[in-house]
């Protein structure tokens, strides 16, 4: 018997690793994308939010609304990197025009108004860039908490280095104050970081297996992947391109493909020179987060390659 699709709300920045992501999302079955939320990060609001547009344009899922979140992180100024993912956001593809607009309520408001609609333990958020919106949700409407079945988060690095700071992931990074408020939460929270997606590495073999279906999707895509690898190859010096976001929405699909152990979770938000790092210390409270460490990399791959190339 096949189970009722998870209902998500992709929290995004894309990025070109949301860009994929969000592409595995509406290509599975296994998920039922309800909205997709924007928050300004890789690149400044309003090309995160038109890059959502125009990426659902592509699939043929206009149907799926975009909501339009923060500008800005809730203390520090915005911090962008265009210097990966180049000016657009998502360079290495011609995307379509959006051909629906965005939705005239803000991305904080229509994470709280679905929750509150919603029976305990019923929402999943997952978001693939700073936490800003889903902290200010929290903020202004704290009754969304126990809605919540699970925050799925791709941030922090913990035994990994940084990708931003020597210490700080970008998300983390971003937004360290916004992290703050959902580690605090009581939301049950899985998180993504460094040292789980830096073993998710798409290498040139995977992005052929992706060109080979031949399809425009296919073809977006596998440009996409092949402008972002290239910062990641120079940095790191490796063969490939971590697919950082896409790793939440394949657990979603697929949690056995994923493995982490429970901890207590902090974040700096005060040393300047550390701001952003993500660490655990049991001893300073119960766990408060899963903090996934491994994944089955090539079975992940032929899932991001089969999903996207049935679109
Ligand atoms: C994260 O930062 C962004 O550049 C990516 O989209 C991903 O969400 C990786 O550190
Ligand atoms: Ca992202």
């Amino acid at each position: 018997m096949s189970r009722s699709p998870r209902r998500i709300i992709i929290d995004t920045d894309p990025g070109q690793d949301d860009a994929i992501a969000i592409l595995v999302a509406v290509a599975s079955r296994e998920v039922e994308v309800d909205a997709i939320t924007t928050v300004a990060g890789n690149v400044p609001q309003p090309l995160v939010t038109d890059n959502a547009l125009s990426l659902l344009a592509l699939a043929g899922r206009q149907d799926i609304r975009v909501y339009r979140g923060c500008e800005r992180p809730l203390l520090r100024p915005l911090y962008t990197a265009e210097y990966v993912h180049g000016p657009s956001g998502v360079d290495g593809a011609d995307l379509p025009d959006p051909t629906v607009g965005v939705h005239s309520t803000h991305a904080v408001d229509l994470i709280v108004d679905t929750c509150l609609a919603s029976d305990d333990g019923m929402v999943t958020l997952c978001p693939l860039g700073p936490l800003t919106n889903i902290a200010m949700a929290i903020a202004k409407e704290p009754a969304i908490v126990p809605k919540i079945a699970e925050i799925l988060w791709m941030g922090g690095a913990f035994d990994e280095p940084g990708n931003t700071t020597e210490v700080a992931e970008f998300n983390a990074y971003v937004d360290p104050h916004a992290a703050h408020v959902v580690f605090t939460s009581g939301v049950p929270l899985t998180i993504f970081p460094l040292d789980v997606t830096h073993k998710a590495l798409m290498f040139p073999r995977h992005v052929e297996a992706l060109a080979d279906h031949a399809t425009p999707v296919a073809d977006a895509a596998a440009g996409m992947i092949r402008f972002y690898e290239k910062y990641d190859i120079d940095k790191y010096e490796i063969e490939g391109a971590p697919m950082h976001d896409p790793c939440v929405i394949a657990y979603c699909i697929d949690p056995t493909l994923f493995s982490g152990t429970p901890h207590h979770v902090l974040v700096d938000t005060t040393h300047e020179e550390t701001i952003g790092n993500t660490y655990i210390d049991d001893s300073a409270g119960e766990a408060n987060a899963t903090v996934i460490t491994d994944v089955d990399a090539e079975r992940f791959f032929d899932l991001v390659v089969q999903r996207i190339g049935s679109l």
